[in-house]
Parts: C-alpha cells; sequence; structure tokens
C-alpha cells in the first residue's frame, strides 16, 4: 500500500531541473508528492517554513497564467524567498535576446527560474546555458507541474495511484502528454480518447509504452471517448484549443464536439470516478457545468495542489545549489 504521508526515498533526489517528468524515477515523483504533503500540512497548521529563506526565482511568462503564476509567487514567497515575474512584453526577450544569453545573465541573480512558453526546447536551452535549477511551467509538449498537482489528488482521493486507471478524453496536447508520462511513471492505467488527427505525440507515447513495461501499467490510445472513459477511477479534460491555438477554435469546437465530459459519458467511469480539469475551463464545451461543478470534482483541491507541489520542487531543486 502506498504510504506518501511517510515514503522513505529509495535513493538520494537526483534532478537538476524539472523539464519534463520523463526524467524523473518513480521514486523521484514520490518524494516531491511526499514532501508536498508535508508542506501542505505544515501551510495548514501555521507553521513557518522558510526553507529558501533569501532566495530569489524568476518566473518568466511568454503565455497567460493564473494558476502557474500565483502559485510560484505565493509558493516562493511562503519559503522565504522572493518571486520577480518577468512578463516576455517587459524583458529584452520579447525584443530577441537569446535565450542563451537570458539564462547566462538571470543565472547571476537568482536561484532558480520558472518558465512558461511555447517551444520546449527554449525550456532545455535555458537549463543547459543557465546554472541555476530551471522549471518548466507549461511549454507546447509538457505541463509537469500539473501532472505532479494531478497525482497528489488523485492520491489524496483514493490512497493509491498505481492499479487506478484516468480516462484523459479530448485534445492529446501538453496535458495529455505529460499525463501520460506521470501515470505510467507510478502504473497508473491510462486510456486516452481523442479524435482521430488530435492524438498526443508519438515520441510521448512511445515513452509511455517503455514506462508501463516498467511500472506494470496499460496505455491506451483511442477515438472512441466511451472505450478510454469505460471503469475509469479518474475522468481528466482539457481545453479543446491551447494557448497559441485560438485561430483554430471554432474548427476544435466542431471536431471535439462528441468529446465533451457529461453526464451521460461520465456514467461510463466508475461510479466513485473523479473528475479533474487542470483549468482554466471552458463550460458547456470540453465539460458540463453539472460534472465539472458536480460532486465528483476536485478541481479546486487540484488547483490547490499546484502550489504545494511546487513548493516541494522548489526546496528540492533550490535548496542547495547543486550545479
Ligand atoms: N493549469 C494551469 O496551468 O493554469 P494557468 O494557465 O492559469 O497557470
Ligand atoms: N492545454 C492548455 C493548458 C492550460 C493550463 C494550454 O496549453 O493552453
Amino acid at each position: 500500500m502506498l504510504n506518501l504521508e511517510n515514503y522513505k526515498a529509495e535513493k538520494p533526489f537526483n534532478q537538476e531541473h524539472l523539464i519534463c517528468l520523463q526524467d524523473y524515477s518513480k521514486d523521484e515523483i514520490y518524494q516531491v508528492l511526499s514532501l508536498a504533503l508535508k508542506l501542505k500540512d505544515m501551510k495548514k497548521m501555521n507553521i513557518p517554513h522558510p526553507i529558501l529563506k533569501g532566495k530569489t526565482l524568476a518566473m518568466i511568462f511568454t503565455k497567460s497564467s493564473t494558476r502557474t503564476r500565483v502559485s510560484f509567487e505565493v509558493g516562493i514567497h511562503q519559503l522565504g524567498g522572493y518571486g520577480l515575474f518577468l512578463s516576455s512584453d517587459d524583458i529584452q526577450i520579447g525584443r530577441g535576446e537569446t535565450i542563451e544569453d537570458t539564462a547566462k545573465v538571470l543565472s547571476r541573480y537568482v536561484d532558480g527560474i520558472m518558465i512558461r512558453t511555447y517551444e520546449q526546447s527554449d525550456v532545455a536551452a535555458l537549463a543547459e546555458h543557465g546554472t541555476v535549477p530551471v522549471i518548466n511551467g507549461l511549454t507546447d509538449s509538457f505541463h509537469p507541474c500539473q501532472i505532479l498537482a494531478d497525482l497528489l489528488t488523485i492520491y489524496e482521493a483514493k490512497r493509491q495511484l498505481s492499479g487506478l486507471k484516468l480516462a484523459y478524453i479530448g485534445d492529446g496536447n501538453n496535458v495529455a502528454n505529460s499525463l501520460i508520462i506521470g501515470c505510467t511513471k507510478v502504473g497508473m492505467d491510462i486510456a486516452v480518447g481523442c479524435p482521430k488527427g488530435y492524438e498526443p505525440n508519438n515520441t510521448v507515447i512511445n515513452m509511455g509504452i517503455e514506462n508501463s513495461k516498467i511500472s506494470g501499467c496499460s496505455i491506451t490510445i483511442t477515438n472512441s471517448p466511451i472505450d478510454a472513459i469505460k471503469d475509469a477511477d479518474v475522468v481528466y479534460t482539457d481545453v479543446w484549443a491551447s494557448m497559441g491555438q485560438e485561430e483554430e477554435k471554432n474548427i476544435r469546437d466542431e471536431i471535439f464536439s462528441s468529446y465533451q465530459v457529461n453526464k451521460k459519458l461520465f456514467s461510463c467511469a466508475k461510479s466513485d470516478a473523479i473528475f479533474l480539469h487542470c483549468l482554466p475551463a471552458y463550460r458547456g464545451k470540453e465539460v458540463t457545468a453539472d460534472i465539472i461543478d458536480g460532486p465528483n470534482s476536485l478541481v479546486f483541491d487540484e488547483a490547490e495542489n499546484r502550489l504545494h507541489v511546487q513548493k516541494a520542487v522548489m526546496v528540492l531543486l533550490m535548496q542547495e545549489r547543486r550545479i
């Protein structure tokens, strides 16, 4: 039985960055979740925990955000540090300064960099050319912080991870890609139900297949939302048009209409299935209000857990500067 409250690490945490969850072992993912639970408890009990006193996190955003921005800024503050919000509209990256130079310059000032942007390769380049930990706050390809929060939420609700089935219904996007990696790392069956042509990235599916062989779970990609959701313990969806795909919105609304998570579809999952959504959500599009605002929905616990897991990630990566 998984006991993340008292999790004993198998090996020392050995990551310098959080660029993609594929770089993390199951043991390292559990270490993040376990520390997140401890930090969550301390916050609820009003116990100060200034573990990163005096440290500064630069937060670069080239896309919009509510949860990621606020949870990182509040999180570093609760840890005794300082969060520096850097919008690409204001810094020189927006005028063409290279990622390489930005990485080298910021590394002289700050103790960690969180970035939300388009290209996954830009996150990797920041890590390669800088000398401080880099955290991926979402790219077109991945959203690892989100999936850590999702796994924590699932664990809190079900007291287990491996042996459960998660059904992701909708676009094979950054969140779907990271869910495939996260679920298959921890041994959760994952089924993705998406329209033809909107499947998750093939390289990611192959990573998931390799992970599933080690963790002993299954991975299914289907164009049938009913097949995907059948007997699921966790039902997950995300927007049909991600940031950067605004022009495709109308066509996507048509293509995805039969992938809406509504009462009828949700009834094919297990009766005690929980509903998750990374948010922001569009009621009446990818999910109906009766589901997202209904008794099985944990979307606001999930949003809160962004704070706790990211604090754990920052502590594990930034406590000692190891690069
Ligand atoms: N889920 C998520 O990342 O939300 P934001 O876009 O508001 O940061
Ligand atoms: N897939 C969405 C996630 C938002 C948190 C997007 O990239 O816009």
